[in-house]
């Protein structure tokens, strides 16, 4: 290497970079680069050269091409960092020893090698993969931990929300009372649970104390790992970025569960007549729709990152999901799978509204199988003489949300089932073809268990198992999905 070389070599990281090149073999011995700015000026070089050598093709940059293999993420990177800077100052690399010929050959293989190299990043790490799946096992646990929180009415125990302080629970005789002197001055005490004694009270706490401890836990398995992953360089850029996403939707979860339960707590409870305490349906169903998707995030990245570690799988399914037959179906996969979500959404109004104490009988409600008060809010009548908006109905009334429900499940079905059909017709990847069986079996369970719990008035461990079946259909929607999507990292 001469003095140049080592000079520049010296004072910038791309000089660094082309005497790298030099010393591992380029073939290059002149690199000509009009530095009155640009590149080696930010080194504080002036350096003329003659352009005696034919310049190769119209990218003053091509040389990088011609570099050893072994240099090319280099490159790309030093390539990509002058392309930004670009000043036509910059004028051509030229490469004193190769032949015209010769050099053509090299640039069209390179040429290719730098464009694939430039579009795809390496994937991330099998163990981020992992990771993202466990993280998406332990959403499933807590969604069905909210489920039993709010079936065994314990949802509104805890009155306050203390990230830090809230994680421990009351030890002493003195502290379980002062707990239990909180509760008593909200709605849920007052109106329902006045008879309640404390061992009573410390049961429906330790329910509500969990669940949190388990949102809590979820947050710290997911933050510190990702930290330590993004830091030593295991995840691609994409998903670190969506990393970032994911652990702020954890903290909204968080803070949206609080605003759930404050809704439940709110003193105009006592005003209104009937009035039963509960949190508002609203916020049930965006703190259930934002674990959902959560969770769906989750699986779907973890699921991408192993599968894009097996080249020889990507390779196969990029084949098979060319077919027009395969891309129809996968739209209709993708229609069904929201159909999935909205479904669930809607449960979640029944929920809210504890909408599945009425009309306990299956396919008809009451005389017909329309509820004959599906529009009681939204019509006149002697005891509502200002109806609402017919939207009101869909929304807040439980029987017009129950009939929703119904009407979304049984689409749903149907849409698991016509889907199942088409795939009998089409040529799928062989784990495509185990997630359509698993989605029409896992829909004919989850509609029975939807039935029976409404049938027998909604009983705990029917309703928590209908829910938790609801989290089971939604992933094999998705996995679906994923067995029929290409994605490179
Ligand atoms: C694709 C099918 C279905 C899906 C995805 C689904 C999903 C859900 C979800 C997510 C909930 C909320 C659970 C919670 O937050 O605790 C729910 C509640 C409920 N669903 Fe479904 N459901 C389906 C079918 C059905 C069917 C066919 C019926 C009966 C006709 C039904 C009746 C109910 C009832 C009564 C509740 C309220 C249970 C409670 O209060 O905990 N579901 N559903």
């Amino acid at each position: 290497m001469n003095g140049l070389y080592r000079t520049i070599a010296g004072r910038t990281r791309s000089g660094r970079f082309f005497a790298k090149a030099l010393a591992e073999g380029a073939r290059s011995s002149t690199l000509c680069v009009n530095a009155k700015s640009g590149l080696l000026a930010r080194a504080g070089l002036r350096w003329q050269c003659s352009n005696t050598f034919p310049r190769i093709g119209s990218d003053p940059f091509n040389m990088f091409e011609r570099l050893p293999t072994s240099l090319h993420p280099n490159a790309l990177r030093i390539s990509s960092g002058v392309r930004a800077q670009h000043s036509s100052t910059v004028a051509s690399p030229i490469l004193a020893d190769a032949s015209p010929v010769q050099g053509k050959e090299l640039q069209t293989e390179h040429t290719e090698q730098h464009r694939q190299d430039h579009q795809e990043e390496a994937p991330s790490k099998p163990i981020v993969g992992w990771w993202y799946l466990f993280s998406g096992s332990l959403v499933f646990g807590i969604v069905a931990i909210g489920g039993l929180t709010r079936l065994t009415e314990s949802g509104l125990s805890i009155v306050e929300w203390n990230l830090i302080k809230g994680m421990k629970p009351p030890r002493s005789q003195q502290e379980w009372e002062e707990e239990f002197e909180k509760y008593k001055q909200f709605p849920e005490y007052k109106l329902l649970n006045h008879h309640m004694t404390l061992p009573e009270f410390k049961s429906i706490f330790y329910m509500e104390w969990a669940h949190r401890m388990v949102g809590r836990f979820i947050g710290l398995s997911f933050i510190i790992p990702g930290a330590y992953f993004a830091y030593k360089g295991h995840m691609s850029k994409i998903i670190r970025n969506r990393s970032l996403l994911v652990a702020a939707l954890i903290g909204g979860q968080g803070l949206l569960g609080w605003y759930m339960v404050k809704s439940g707590l709110s003193d105009e409870i006592m005003e209104k007549a009937h009035a039963v305490p509960r949190v508002s349906h609203y916020w049930l169903a965006a703190h259930l729709g934002s674990a959902f998707t959560i969770y769906s995030i989750m699986l779907v990245t973890g699921l991408d990152i192993l599968r894009a570690n097996k080249a020889k799988a990507i390779e196969n399914l990029r084949l098979i999901l060319k077919h027009a037959d395969v891309i129809k179906f996968r739209r209709y996969a993708i229609g069904t799978a929201g159909l999935v979500f909205l479904t669930a959404m809607s449960g979640a109004f029944v929920a809210g509204l504890d909408a599945g104490l009425i009309y306990n009988e299956f396919p008809k409600m009451g005389e017909g199988y329309v509820p004959s008060d599906m529009w009681a809010m939204s019509t006149r009548t002697e005891r509502n003489p200002n109806p609402g908006p017919f939207w009101k109905d869909l929304l807040e009334n439980p029987s017009a949300v129950q009939f929703n429900h119904r009407v979304l499940a049984m689409t749903t079905a149907s849409s698991v089932g016509a889907l199942w059909l088409y795939s009998r017709r089409v040529k799928l990847p062989r784990n495509a073809r185990l997630a359509v069986n698993a989605l029409l079996a896992m829909a004919g369970v989850q509609v029975t268990l939807g039935i029976t719990t409404l049938l027998y008035l909604v009983p705990v461990p029917l309703a928590a198992a209908h829910q938790s079946g609801s989290l089971t259909l939604l992933s094999i929607a998705l996995w679906l999905m994923h067995t029929l999507r290409y994605v490179k990292r």
